[in-house]
């Protein structure tokens, strides 16, 4: 199965951790639709660990789910969700135990595969728990996709080992669909900015196919729920959600959808951003470090159709100036050619610039624009 676009989505963990159910991810299939996220397009409704019973079937060796989270079975969540014309996500791991304890799929890739198959899944993220010593990370991914491709359902493979065994040498080859490339997102500055850093010279290996993950958005959480940390404010929100579409990232939201407030509302579901995210050519954007500076960036990502994303981020404690010249992206100061920007935010024209622009950018803010190179 090819996965032409980063999947968009959301997911219980960041928010919710093992306080889940039936009754919030029917709730939150719902807002998918009342909120406009489906218009959007957002389309997974993903439940990640926690939603089993801590032991298999004594008998088929199957796992269960939890007794008192989905006491009606998988089934008939996965059924309400797509019922909506949404599709349904679930989570296991390839050790002996996932994350939070609960059976992973070690030794079990088949007959869980199969299991998925039935329920109607669409989606499984596999984690990397309790691996055993002398398992290695790649066999144990290579099991599990061709479990999932055994199980005669499409069922797009999320892999989750964190970056380790330096994955984006092998993760494509081993079959999957996206990679998580870090360790945990917590919803606090340093921790989105830290993660995203981390991967700037590792957007090359990322393209459709098979997707650098950055981990589930924080963005909306404001420092509640489960890796709520110190929170962010609407500007680190802004800047999060603008790096994770610079770079094609899959864009999995990690609030709690049905209490989404105005800004977040607005922020996620903004459709030039969207734009920039799902481009058809997903290239990794070219990276600037801002003359005289140690915490601002500029980006320029070429998109089709002529058409450019242009980025600046402030990830510093003062508002500042960012010098842009776009000589350093590859244009010409002679070319007699410039970008004529819009502003992806507000959706207003924002001038046209030949060689260099020095925008004005708030204390971990940024600014966006779409962009087509124009001949002046
Ligand atoms: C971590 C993973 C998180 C979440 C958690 C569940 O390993 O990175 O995204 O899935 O396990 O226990």
């Amino acid at each position: 199965m090819l996965v032409q676009r980063p999947p968009m989505g959301w997911n219980t963990w960041n928010t919710f951790g093992s306080e889940i159910n039936e009754a919030l991810i029917r709730e939150s299939a719902d807002a998918f639709i009342d909120a406009g996220l489906k218009d959007a397009g957002y389309e997974y409704v993903v439940i990640d660990d926690c939603w089993s019973a801590r032991d298999r079937d004594p008998v088929t060796h199957r796992i269960l789910p939890h007794p008192e989270r989905f006491p009606n079975g998988m089934k008939v969540v996965a059924d309400y969700v797509h019922s909506k014309g949404l599709k349904f996500g679930m989570y296991s791991c390839d050790g002996v135990r996932t994350c939070a304890d609960y059976p992973g799929s070690y030794d079990h890739e088949f007959i869980d595969a199969e299991t998925f198959a039935e329920i109607g899944v669409d989606y499984l993220k596999y984690d990397n728990c309790y691996k055993p010593q002398n398992a290695q990370g790649p066999t144990l991914y290579r099991r599990m996709a061709m479990a999932l491709r055994a199980s005669g359902r499409d069922i797009v493979f999320s892999a989750c080992n964190w970056g380790s065994d330096d994955v984006w040498t092998w993760i494509r080859g081993a079959g999957a669909h996206l990679y998580r490339s870090t360790g945990d997102i917590h919803d606090s500055p340093e921790s989105y900015r830290s993660i995203a850093n981390s991967q700037r010279e590792k957007l090359g290996f990322s393209g459709p196919g098979c997707f650098n993950d950055i981990d589930m958005l924080t963005v909306g959480m404001y420092g509640k729920g489960l890796v709520g940390s110190t929170g962010c404010n609407d500007a680190d929100y802004r800047s999060q959600f603008a790096l994770w579409c610079m770079y094609s990232a899959p864009l999995m939201l990690g609030c709690d959808i049905r209490r989404m407030n105005e800004q977040t509302h607005k922020l996620v579901t903004n459709r030039a951003l969207i734009r920039i995210d799902q481009d058809p050519e997903c290239r990794p954007p070219i990276i600037i470090r801002a003359a005289h500076s140690e915490t601002c960036v500029s980006m320029l990502k070429m998109m089709d159709n002529n058409e450019y994303a242009l980025a600046a981020f402030n990830m510093g404690e003062s508002d500042s100036r960012i010098p842009i010249m776009f000589t350093d992206f590859g244009l010409p100061v002679s070319a007699g050619y410039g970008f004529q920007l819009k502003n992806a935010f507000t959706g207003e024209d924002a001038g046209t610039y030949r060689d260099y622009m020095r925008p004005a950018v708030a204390a971990h803010d940024c600014v966006v624009y779409l962009a087509k190179l124009v001949r002046i």
